[in-house]
Protein backbone atom coordinates (compact mmCIF):
# COMPACT_ATOMS: atom_id res chain seq x y z
CA UNK A 1 0.00 0.00 0.00
CA UNK A 2 1.25 3.60 -1.33
CA UNK A 3 1.38 6.08 1.03
CA UNK A 4 0.81 9.31 -0.41
CA UNK A 5 1.35 12.60 1.40
CA UNK A 6 -0.30 15.73 0.41
CA UNK A 7 1.53 18.71 1.31
CA UNK A 8 -0.70 21.46 3.06
CA UNK A 9 -0.08 23.72 -0.67
CA UNK A 10 -1.79 20.71 -2.29
CA UNK A 11 -4.21 20.61 0.30
CA UNK A 12 -5.63 23.88 0.24
CA UNK A 13 -5.42 24.28 -3.64
CA UNK A 14 -7.46 21.21 -4.16
CA UNK A 15 -9.81 22.71 -1.48
CA UNK A 16 -9.81 26.09 -2.61
CA UNK A 17 -10.54 25.27 -6.52
CA UNK A 18 -12.79 22.79 -5.49
CA UNK A 19 -15.08 25.33 -3.57
CA UNK A 20 -14.37 27.95 -6.08
CA UNK A 21 -15.95 25.82 -8.82
CA UNK A 22 -18.45 24.68 -6.28
CA UNK A 23 -19.70 28.79 -5.80
CA UNK A 24 -18.88 29.77 -9.42
CA UNK A 25 -21.50 26.97 -10.63
CA UNK A 26 -23.97 28.42 -7.94
CA UNK A 27 -23.68 32.01 -9.41
CA UNK A 28 -23.56 31.12 -13.19
CA UNK A 29 -25.87 28.45 -13.71
CA UNK A 30 -29.08 30.73 -12.76
CA UNK A 31 -27.33 33.33 -14.69
CA UNK A 32 -27.33 30.85 -18.14
CA UNK A 33 -30.30 29.81 -16.90
CA UNK A 34 -31.93 33.49 -17.11
CA UNK A 35 -30.39 33.87 -20.56
CA UNK A 36 -31.58 31.09 -22.15
CA UNK A 37 -34.49 30.01 -20.59
CA UNK A 38 -37.34 31.64 -23.31
CA UNK A 39 -35.47 30.08 -25.93
CA UNK A 40 -36.02 26.47 -24.28
CA UNK A 41 -39.35 27.08 -23.53
CA UNK A 42 -42.26 25.92 -26.25
CA UNK A 43 -44.29 28.39 -27.84
CA UNK A 44 -47.76 28.95 -27.63
CA UNK A 45 -48.14 30.99 -30.73
CA UNK A 46 -50.11 29.95 -33.23
CA UNK A 47 -52.29 27.99 -30.64
CA UNK A 48 -56.04 28.60 -29.72
CA UNK A 49 -56.62 30.07 -26.70
CA UNK A 50 -60.68 28.46 -25.20
CA UNK A 51 -62.82 31.28 -23.92
CA UNK A 52 -65.82 30.46 -21.63
CA UNK A 53 -68.03 31.27 -24.49
CA UNK A 54 -70.63 28.63 -25.55
CA UNK A 55 -71.13 28.90 -29.16
CA UNK A 56 -74.95 27.87 -28.72
CA UNK A 57 -75.51 31.24 -27.07
CA UNK A 58 -73.88 33.65 -29.75
CA UNK A 59 -76.44 35.23 -31.71
CA UNK A 60 -76.33 38.11 -34.45
CA UNK A 61 -75.63 40.71 -31.69
CA UNK A 62 -72.28 41.34 -30.74
CA UNK A 63 -71.07 40.29 -27.55
CA UNK A 64 -67.81 41.29 -25.51
CA UNK A 65 -65.58 37.84 -24.89
CA UNK A 66 -62.89 37.69 -22.68
CA UNK A 67 -60.02 35.25 -22.55
CA UNK A 68 -56.80 34.57 -20.25
CA UNK A 69 -54.09 33.50 -21.41
CA UNK A 70 -50.17 32.78 -20.12
CA UNK A 71 -47.79 35.35 -21.60
CA UNK A 72 -44.06 34.78 -21.90
CA UNK A 73 -42.23 38.17 -22.59
CA UNK A 74 -38.50 37.17 -21.97
CA UNK A 75 -38.10 35.85 -18.73
CA UNK A 76 -41.33 37.21 -17.26
CA UNK A 77 -44.75 35.00 -17.16
CA UNK A 78 -47.87 37.08 -16.84
CA UNK A 79 -51.44 36.04 -17.25
CA UNK A 80 -53.08 38.39 -19.79
CA UNK A 81 -56.87 39.15 -20.47
CA UNK A 82 -57.88 40.47 -23.97
CA UNK A 83 -61.35 41.33 -25.19
CA UNK A 84 -63.00 40.02 -28.99
CA UNK A 85 -66.38 41.08 -29.91
CA UNK A 86 -68.01 38.00 -31.32
CA UNK A 87 -71.41 37.22 -33.09
CA UNK A 88 -73.00 35.25 -35.35
CA UNK A 89 -72.83 36.51 -39.12
CA UNK A 90 -75.80 35.46 -41.67
CA UNK A 91 -74.59 32.93 -43.06
CA UNK A 92 -73.67 31.29 -39.62
CA UNK A 93 -69.78 31.96 -39.84
CA UNK A 94 -68.26 33.24 -35.98
CA UNK A 95 -66.94 36.46 -36.79
CA UNK A 96 -64.14 37.55 -33.85
CA UNK A 97 -63.11 40.99 -33.97
CA UNK A 98 -60.64 42.92 -32.18
CA UNK A 99 -61.31 45.51 -30.27
CA UNK A 100 -58.47 47.53 -30.70
CA UNK A 101 -59.03 50.56 -32.64
CA UNK A 102 -56.83 51.06 -36.12
CA UNK A 103 -56.59 54.76 -35.65
CA UNK A 104 -54.43 54.78 -32.12
CA UNK A 105 -55.53 51.79 -30.51
CA UNK A 106 -58.45 52.94 -28.02
CA UNK A 107 -60.84 49.93 -27.66
CA UNK A 108 -64.12 50.05 -29.48
CA UNK A 109 -67.37 49.21 -28.10
CA UNK A 110 -70.49 47.76 -30.19
CA UNK A 111 -73.90 50.12 -30.13
CA UNK A 112 -72.42 52.85 -27.77
CA UNK A 113 -73.23 56.00 -30.14
CA UNK A 114 -76.71 56.96 -30.19
CA UNK A 115 -76.43 58.79 -33.24
CA UNK A 116 -75.06 55.86 -35.15
CA UNK A 117 -76.55 52.48 -33.53
CA UNK A 118 -75.82 49.27 -34.83
CA UNK A 119 -71.77 50.06 -34.78
CA UNK A 120 -68.92 49.40 -33.33
CA UNK A 121 -67.45 52.98 -31.72
CA UNK A 122 -64.51 54.70 -30.44
CA UNK A 123 -64.83 57.30 -28.11
CA UNK A 124 -61.79 58.51 -28.58
CA UNK A 125 -61.77 60.47 -31.59
CA UNK A 126 -65.44 59.30 -33.01
CA UNK A 127 -63.84 56.52 -35.06
CA UNK A 128 -67.42 54.49 -36.37
CA UNK A 129 -67.26 50.74 -38.00
CA UNK A 130 -69.67 48.57 -39.25
CA UNK A 131 -70.92 45.32 -37.84
CA UNK A 132 -68.68 43.43 -40.40
CA UNK A 133 -65.70 45.63 -38.47
CA UNK A 134 -65.16 47.74 -41.41
CA UNK A 135 -64.27 50.98 -40.89
CA UNK A 136 -66.94 54.13 -41.68
CA UNK A 137 -65.01 56.09 -44.44
CA UNK A 138 -64.99 59.75 -43.56
CA UNK A 139 -64.19 58.86 -39.59
CA UNK A 140 -60.81 58.55 -38.13
CA UNK A 141 -59.95 54.87 -38.53
CA UNK A 142 -58.39 54.08 -41.75
CA UNK A 143 -58.53 50.17 -41.83
CA UNK A 144 -61.13 48.14 -40.51
CA UNK A 145 -60.84 46.00 -37.08
CA UNK A 146 -58.11 42.80 -37.16
CA UNK A 147 -60.42 39.68 -37.21
CA UNK A 148 -59.57 36.91 -34.72
CA UNK A 149 -59.09 32.91 -36.49
CA UNK A 150 -61.82 30.75 -34.47
CA UNK A 151 -62.33 27.17 -33.91
CA UNK A 152 -65.31 25.29 -32.13
CA UNK A 153 -64.38 22.36 -29.87
CA UNK A 154 -66.80 20.99 -27.56
CA UNK A 155 -69.37 23.47 -27.91
CA UNK A 156 -66.78 26.41 -26.93
CA UNK A 157 -64.96 29.09 -28.91
CA UNK A 158 -61.49 29.34 -29.20
CA UNK A 159 -59.75 32.01 -30.40
CA UNK A 160 -56.18 31.93 -32.41
CA UNK A 161 -53.96 34.82 -34.23
CA UNK A 162 -55.61 38.35 -34.99
CA UNK A 163 -55.18 38.56 -38.80
CA UNK A 164 -56.00 41.54 -40.90
CA UNK A 165 -59.41 42.34 -42.11
CA UNK A 166 -60.10 40.81 -45.38
CA UNK A 167 -62.30 43.78 -46.16
CA UNK A 168 -58.94 46.09 -45.95
S1 LIG B 1 -58.19 55.85 -31.49
FE1 LIG B 1 -60.10 55.27 -32.24
S2 LIG B 1 -60.72 56.92 -33.40
FE2 LIG B 1 -58.80 57.52 -32.68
Amino acid sequence: MSKRNVSRRQFLNYTLTGVGGFMAAGILMPMVRFAIDPVLKASASGGFIATSQKVSELTAEPIRVDYTFDQIDGWYESQVTNTAWVYKADDGNIVALSPVCKHLGCTVAWNTDKEHPEQFFCPCHMGRYEKSGVNVPGTPPSKPLDVYETQVKDGILYLGLLKPHKGA
